[in-house]
């Protein structure tokens, strides 16, 4: 590795994949076997050391490979220089305008990609929107997270998506992990990181108490603060209340709040009427895909001064009376952008079905354009590969009792 930011990425894969002993296992048959010899992938994720480890993975298979971050903010320089020095084409730098993002989705479309990743659907769009040239091409994707997964049903209810897309998000060892405790831990590490604020005895309040609101709520609650949630599903808001959290509208909650964490994959989620009656020093944070969630420019126009960086990841919007609210990572992942993301022990599940579902799409014929879930015998090995990395044994069925839960006629 040539260059210092090189090697410091290269350290910083390699802590990662540390804890990431299915996906090497994956990566160790790819390289004898290279089932992707050749096929070119373009990726839009976000570019840390975790998806470092993916990309080897599929290098190791025999692919080429162009990634483009999915989020402005979140992309790990150093990786990203790491990554260079492997041999992926990497477009992705840390802080870029929303016009460079987008430039750097088109950069990596350039190989005229055979398999696509996305994270969140924007690389899919653009293919859908201003790349049409290139869809011909493509024999399928993977989609990596929830609000992916609703626009690429939506792309297909309206007939408009051309490929097959296989919807990682939807196994259950990813969101049953992933979402769960990976953004349940990172998002609470981003706020202590940004903040350093603790959270014992404070109120904290989680709008959406989905697989990652479940999370979080269950991090804070951990840590001390006492947590209550805004929901709109009836269940999941019953769900919440007999779990033992408050449950309240965001406009009951929102003067009772002293953190804020909106994981809804909704937009406008906290709006100027919560804002104005939240209580100084309150802190708001998002873990919802897109920067929409909380409505930054109601915050802007109640603000009369605005204190970009007083701590790094927070601005301080003073309003008009003097209150002062934070708000952490500009509204973006608050995890991926003040914290380091999922830690890499649950990205090793979720990216595990990624490079097994690529090698099941180029071995594969091709399938009509639509949503696919992930083949249940993928997600099923990536947990007995997880299990047997911790060495943890599981009980297997016997003859009769796989007999029995196949009978109707045995009752009692
Ligand atoms: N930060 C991360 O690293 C990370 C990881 C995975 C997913 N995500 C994103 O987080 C978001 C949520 O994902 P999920 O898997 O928990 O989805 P989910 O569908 O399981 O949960 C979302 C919940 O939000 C609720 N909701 C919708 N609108 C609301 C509103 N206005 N007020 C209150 N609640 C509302 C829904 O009823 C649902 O229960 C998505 O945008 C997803 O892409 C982020």
């Amino acid at each position: 590795m040539d260059s210092a930011l090189g090697q410091a990425g290269e350290r910083r894969i390699g802590w990662a994949a540390r804890a990431m002993p299915v996906l090497t296992a994956i990566g160790a048959r790819f390289a004898a076997e290279r089932p992707l010899e050749g096929l070119r992938i373009a990726a839009c994720l976000h570019v840390t050391a975790e998806t470092a480890v993916l990309m080897g993975t599929l290098r190791a298979g025999g692919a080429e490979i162009a990634l483009a971050a999915s989020n402005p903010l979140s992309t790990q320089d150093d990786v990203a220089a790491a990554l260079g020095e492997y041999g992926v084409t990497v477009h992705a730098r840390a802080g870029v305008d929303r016009e460079t993002y987008y430039r750097h989705i088109h950069q990596a479309l350039d190989i005229a990609p055979e398999i696509v990743l996305d994270d969140g659907c924007d690389l899919v769009n653009i293919l859908h929107t201003e790349r049409t040239e290139l869809l011909d091409g493509v024999r399928g994707g993977c989609e990596e997270t929830t609000t992916g997964v609703i626009r690429l049903r939506q792309m297909t209810a309206e007939q408009a998506l051309r490929f097959p897309v296989v919807a990682v998000n939807d196994t259950r060892t990813k969101r049953m992990f992933d979402n769960r405790y990976g953004t349940g831990q990172s998002t609470v590490d981003g706020i202590m990181r940004a903040t350093n604020t603790l959270l014992a005895g404070k109120t904290v309040v989680v709008a959406g108490f989905g697989y990652c609101g479940r999370g979080v709520a269950e991090r804070a609650r951990g840590l001390g603060a006492r947590v209550v949630v805004t929901e709109i599903d009836p269940v999941k808001a019953l769900d919440a209340s007999l779990q033992g959290y408050d449950v309240r509208s965001m406009a009951a909650a929102a003067p009772e709040g002293d953190v804020f964490v909106t994981v809804t994959g909704n937009r406008d989620v906290i709006r100027g009427e919560h804002l104005a009656v939240m209580k100084d020093g309150a802190i708001l944070a998002n873990a919802g895909h897109f920067d929409i969630e909380i409505d930054v420019r109601a915050l802007d126009g109640l603000a009369q001064a605005v204190h970009h960086g007083v701590r790094p990841n927070t601005d301080e919007y003073v309003l008009a009376d003097g209150r002062r609210l934070l708000l952490l990572a500009e509204g973006r992942l608050v995890n991926l952008t003040a914290a380091e993301g999922h830690p890499a022990a649950v990205m090793d599940m979720s990216f595990s079905a990624q490079a097994l579902v690529v090698a099941w799409l180029a071995r594969d014929p091709v399938r009509p354009p639509g949503v696919y879930d992930v083949p249940e015998e993928l997600d099923v090995e990536v947990a007995r590969l997880k299990l047997a990395a911790a060495g943890i044994e599981v009980d297997e069925l016997t003859g009769e009792q796989e007999r029995y839960l196949r009978s109707w006629r045995a009752g009692s």
